[in-house]
């Protein structure tokens, strides 16, 4: 079972925004299940997803962030602080995992991102639809 399942109270009304954040649950999916299944000794598999990750959400963020500026979101500076506590999170977790290669780190790590995208969408990212509806972006 995936760990966190895709459902409509996610959607956010904006196709761009929806889609990436699509794309992250699933890779937050992914992890989970090679951590499930104890992939995490195999060929850097592991590595390989939580650099995605990294990274993909780098990308969405940046997404989210063009917009805060372009149109002059009034939350902008909050929202963006809380996506640089977010890439030094995971930043850490990368160090650690590097020094000690000690796969228990996984299961923490997908709870986290399971919590962390949850509220964040519901909430963080929430707050800003009408103000990006307002300046047309759908
Ligand atoms: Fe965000």
């Amino acid at each position: 079972m995936p760990l966190i399942e895709w459902k409509d109270e996610f959607k956010l009304g904006i196709s761009e925004i929806d889609a990436q954040h699509q794309r992250i649950l699933a890779l937050i999916n992914e992890l989970y299940a090679m951590v499930d299944e104890k992939k995490y000794t195999e060929n850097n598999q592991m590595d390989h997803v939580i650099q995605e990750l990294a990274d993909y959400a780098i990308y969405h963020f940046s997404t989210e962030e063009k917009y805060f500026q372009l149109f002059g979101y009034e939350k902008k500076d909050e929202h963006i602080k809380i996506h640089e506590q977010y890439k030094a999170k995971i930043e850490e977790w990368r160090q650690r995992y590097n020094q000690d290669k000690n796969p228990a780190i996984f299961f923490e790590i997908s709870e986290f991102l399971q919590n962390w995208w949850t509220w964040h969408i519901n909430n963080t990212d929430r707050a800003y639809v009408p103000f990006l509806q307002a300046n047309g972006v759908k």
